[in-house]
């Protein structure tokens, strides 16, 4: 689907005015000297201008002489982006919204539209950010990297919840090679670092019954949230309040993206036994662990005994039955 037709996608013409001043930042430059390097009319500048302002991009005006960054922005733009990303599967189809309702749903919108395999969609923000079970993902702007990746691989539809833990393991290498914080996994999708959630993977598919059409990978990472709102405040965490430090999402998300495409391609060439081994290793949920389990209105107490084939959590419940964890919340107790 051409980029232009999807509504909503960042302009490229926004794109290529926030690469101009990103690259000239902290010095003023002419409107007129943009506007010369984007073809455009002065005016079109002016009026990019006030839509980066309105997004959060700090521009300022010096009256008489341009415009310039009060500070180099962390904007995941499709254009830096793909230039860190050549030769790679996911460097030739990046979608950006600086807004949208959520980036699985317009995932899910190209998969229909035939969208080859290897597209990203990204947001700056998410007005309807999708989590589990129908919660919503707390989607700050600029803050946190929410994005998701259009898959389109040979397998049955059973399996492809090992993409699941297979993108929290992607994303827990990411995230120990960029900020040294160790993380944990909480089967099936949540990051924990210190036992607050960092982040969460929400894989959605369309499939025949034997074999899927496409599987959208939607990842949402905590990474430069100072607080979060009400509640979470005492469940989720980000990566800046882990480590004191700002972390530039930018770089975050290229290693995650690379780790990523490795770890797809192990997963299609050698079979699921890698991700299921691997999780198990590092998970501290997978063996022994006290937990809850809740599905809907059922509840069940027990420790967990590992995992099956298809990455499925068993639990041997305080009556001695061992039980295949299908869907559902784990809690430690
Ligand atoms: C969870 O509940 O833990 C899963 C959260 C997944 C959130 C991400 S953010 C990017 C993508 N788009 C969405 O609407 N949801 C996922």
């Amino acid at each position: 689907m051409a980029q232009e037709t999807l509504p909503g996608v960042t302009d490229r013409r926004l794109a290529a005015l926030l690469t101009i001043l990103a690259e000239n930042a902290t010095i003023v430059t002419s409107g007129v000297r943009i506007a010369r390097e984007m073809g455009v009319a002065p005016s079109t500048v002016w009026e990019g201008v006030r839509q980066l302002r309105g997004l959060g991009v700090r521009v300022k005006a010096q009256l008489g002489a341009g415009y310039f960054l009060e500070g180099v922005p962390d904007i995941l733009t499709p254009g830096m982006l793909r230039q860190r990303l050549k030769g790679s599967l996911f460097g030739k189809h990046i979608y950006h919204f600086f807004k949208t309702d959520s980036t699985n749903r317009v995932a899910l919108e190209l998969g229909h539209a035939g969208e080859p395999e290897g597209a990203v969609i990204l947001a700056e923000e998410q007005t309807a950010g999708k989590g589990r079970a129908g919660r919503i993902w707390q989607s700050e702007r600029a803050a946190g990297i929410y994005v998701s990746l259009l898959l389109r691989p040979r397998l049955a539809p059973v399996q492809a919840p090992l993409l699941t833990m297979m993108a929290g393991l992607s994303a827990r290498t990411a995230i120990e090679a960029q900020t040294g914080l160790s993380t944990d996994l909480k089967w099936p999708n949540d990051l924990l670092v210190r036992g607050k959630k960092v982040g969460g993977i929400l894989t959605e598919m369309h499939a025949e019954p034997s074999q899927v059409r496409f599987v959208i990978v939607g990842i949402g990472l905590n990474v430069n949230q100072e607080k979060f709102p009400g509640e979470l405040g005492t469940t989720a965490s980000s990566l800046r309040i882990e480590t004191g430090k700002q972390v530039s999402r930018l770089e975050l998300l290229v290693w995650l993206l690379r780790e990523f495409e490795n770890d797809y391609n192990r997963f299609l060439h050698e079979g699921p036994a890698r991700v299921t081994e691997k999780f198990e290793a590092v998970s501290s949920y997978a063996h022994g662990k006290r937990v809850r389990v809740t599905n809907g209105t059922t509840s069940f107490a027990g420790t967990t005994a590992g995992l099956g084939p298809e990455g499925l959590l068993l639990v041997k419940r305080d009556d001695g039955l061992v039980v295949t964890v299908i869907s559902g919340d784990v809690e430690a107790r």
